[in-house]
């Protein structure tokens, strides 16, 4: 039995495209979980914390109702049962506390390849079939255009070559499904990618430690993906022209060098990815021995 009052639920898809980077993501966060074969609960050892392993389509219903604390899912799902259940009068169904950077897709028509319907201006009158029609059916209802919008809950693709809709609307992620199904790739109405969700209903002072907690190291652990620790030795003149080459650089350590006078070592963190064409330009401006290191773990 899960003791709601203190352990903290996250939850999380089942099985997808999703689970292995939000599994990756919050075991980089330090949780340690035991989870029995197709259990759909995994037991947080080392924190007050669990996982619900559901459908992604379930994650935002179950962060509305407060049944999880946190849920992880793609913005196409928050979004459409963001619409589902302002049409039902709940507004503010829970809280989207930030972007995860992975997951990345679209949600964009799709135009068989033969058919007589190839941009949105052509959509007047069509049917469309797709497993988002609350997103569509706003974006039709936002350009004016009146379609017939026909729900597949998956192989949307399938639907023109069975006679069910003109069009489809559908997640993109590689394009393959959609060329394999000779149907071309069209405008995008959702950008979309994974995103933290929060319940709508104040969290527990029970909780609310680790749940904190959780946030700031997932926000560490976003920072250090690409962060980078640079290091290297130049002319103390040359420091504005360094700075001004480092992305995203924070005011750097500067070291005087044993027997050098004008020379310094410089210590940096930058939070962008570090390339070598921007290695050149510090090398251009007089710093060697440039060392680039991956960062591992950061707490600001
Ligand atoms: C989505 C979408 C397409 C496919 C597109 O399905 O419905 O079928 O991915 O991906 P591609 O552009 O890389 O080919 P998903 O795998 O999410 O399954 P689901 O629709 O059953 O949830
Ligand atoms: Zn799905």
């Amino acid at each position: 039995m899960i003791d709601k009052r203190t352990r903290i639920k996250i939850a999380i898809q089942k099985s997808g495209r999703l689970t292995d980077r939000s599994l990756d993501l919050l075991e980089r966060c330090g949780l340690k979980y035991t989870r029995g074969r197709d259990q759909l609960i995994g037991f947080g050892e080392n924190m007050l914390v669990d996982l619900l392993f559901v459908r992604d389509d379930d994650i935002p219903g179950l962060v509305r109702d407060d049944v999880c604390d946190l849920g992880i899912a793609g913005l196409n799902i928050i979004e459409e049962k963001r619409l589902e259940f302002q049409s039902q009068g709940s507004t503010d169904p829970y809280t989207e506390v930030c972007p995860l950077d992975y997951g990345h897709c679209r949600l964009a028509f799709g135009y068989p390849e033969e058919g007589a319907i190839q941009a949105i201006g052509d959509l007047e009158g069509s049917t469309i079939a797709t497993s988002y029609p609350f997103i569509l059916r706003d974006f039709l209802s936002q350009r004016n255009v009146s379609a017939q919008v026909v729900e597949f809950s998956g192989a949307v693709e399938i639907a023109p070559s069975l006679g069910r809709a003109d069009v489809i609307c559908d997640l993109v992620s590689t394009g393959t499904t959609m060329a394999a199904n000779k149907i071309r790739e069209g405008e995008t109405i959702l950008e979309s990618q994974c995103i933290l969700l929060k319940t709508p209903v104040a969290i527990s002072p029970e909780k609310t430690e680790w749940v904190d907690r959780l946030l700031q190291r997932i926000g560490g652990v976003m920072q250090v993906r690409e962060s980078k620790y640079i290091m290297m030795h130049a002319p103390k003149v040359a420091l504005p022209d360094i700075t001004a080459l480092l992305p995203g650089a924070e005011s750097p350590t500067v070291l005087p060098l044993e027997g050098f006078r004008d020379k310094v070592a410089i210590h940096v963190v930058c939070r962008e990815n570090i390339f070598w064409e921007t290695l050149e330009a510090l090398k251009e401006v007089g710093a060697s021995s440039i060392l680039v290191l991956p960062v591992e773990k950061m707490l600001a």
